[in-house]
């Protein structure tokens, strides 16, 4: 993800500036080359810059809910599953606004020694809450001070495909019980077909390699079952609103996507 948002950055007219995913990356082995591939192997190759467009895609997409978040009066900020996420250093946000990362320790420690490394300073209150997602993260969200009285975005970027359906409706669940109404939703769902399409032939321990889940036939009727008012795109109009479109073959059918906007009422 942090080398592909480098890459972003890099670009002429990038869609979003990130400038310490290149350090994630480099840290993590992962710049500037990503892992050859065979050079005749062109669908593989397809598949990976399908993944790369649509991190690009999404990450714009989630930046500009933020931002409308952050302008309708959200204070209160939860990006689930955070990762290498830089939103709290690369973001304005208003004054008082508190963003609580949610991940395990591993990836949050690596995170903070590179952070530490670029001497990297948070633009907002930042607060790190480690602990596994199928454990009992609402006690340690509001042990870390996250308050459900008052509304909050929740960020599930590039999560929820890692999680079995059951995991998946349970954290629902557990968002919309603590989602004051007002309170604002990003998610990213794989697309109907995408594990088997990209999951079966990847490589092991890839990240396709471990993804699981699906979105369901219809988002919107699903997440108004729990409580939110939803709206769905796909990868490829947000994209053509962008200016960047990814082709039109019938294979780019089906891509990774589904971009879920959600508004608790
Ligand atoms: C593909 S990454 C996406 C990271 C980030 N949201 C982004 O877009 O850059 C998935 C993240 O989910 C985290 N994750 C996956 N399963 C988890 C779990 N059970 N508990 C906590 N975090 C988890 C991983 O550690 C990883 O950082």
């Amino acid at each position: 993800m942090a080398r592909v948002r480098a890459l972003e950055t890099e670009r002429e007219n990038p869609l979003f500036r990130d400038p310490l995913a290149r350090a994630f990356a480099a840290a993590g082995g992962l710049w500037p080359a990503s892992s050859p591939l065979p050079p005749d192997d062109e669908a593989a190759r397809r598949r990976r810059l399908a993944v790369s467009w649509s991190i690009v895609i999404r990450t714009r997409f989630l930046d500009e809910l933020l931002q409308q978040a952050s302008a309708s009066g959200i204070r209160q900020v939860v990006l689930l599953g955070a990762g290498m996420d830089s939103r709290a250093f690369r973001m304005d946000w208003p004054e008082g606004t508190r963003l609580f990362e949610v991940d395990t320790a591993t990836p949050l420690d690596f995170k903070a020694s590179v952070l530490r490394q670029e001497r990297a300073v948070a633009r907002c209150e930042r607060i790190t809450v480690a602990v596994d997602l199928r454990d009992d993260w609402p006690g340690a969200l509001a042990a870390a001070g996250h308050d459900p009285a008052v509304p909050t975005v929740w960020i599930a970027e590039g999560l929820l495909i890692y999680l079995p359906e059951d995991a998946v409706e349970l954290l629902l669940a557990r968002i919309g019980a603590r989602s004051a109404p007002g309170s604002r939703m990003g998610l990213t769902l794989g697309s109907r077909g995408v594990v088997e399409r990209f999951g079966k032939d990847a490589a092991p321990g890839s990240a396709a390699s471990l993804w699981v889940s699906e979105m369901p036939d219809d988002p919107v009727d699903w997440l108004a079952g729990h409580g939110w008012e939803a709206d769905s795109r796909t990868l490829h109009e947000c994209a053509a609103a962008y200016g960047r479109p990814f082709g039109t073959t019938p294979q780019s059918e089906g891509r990774p996507g589904g971009l879920i906007s959600a508004i608790r009422r």
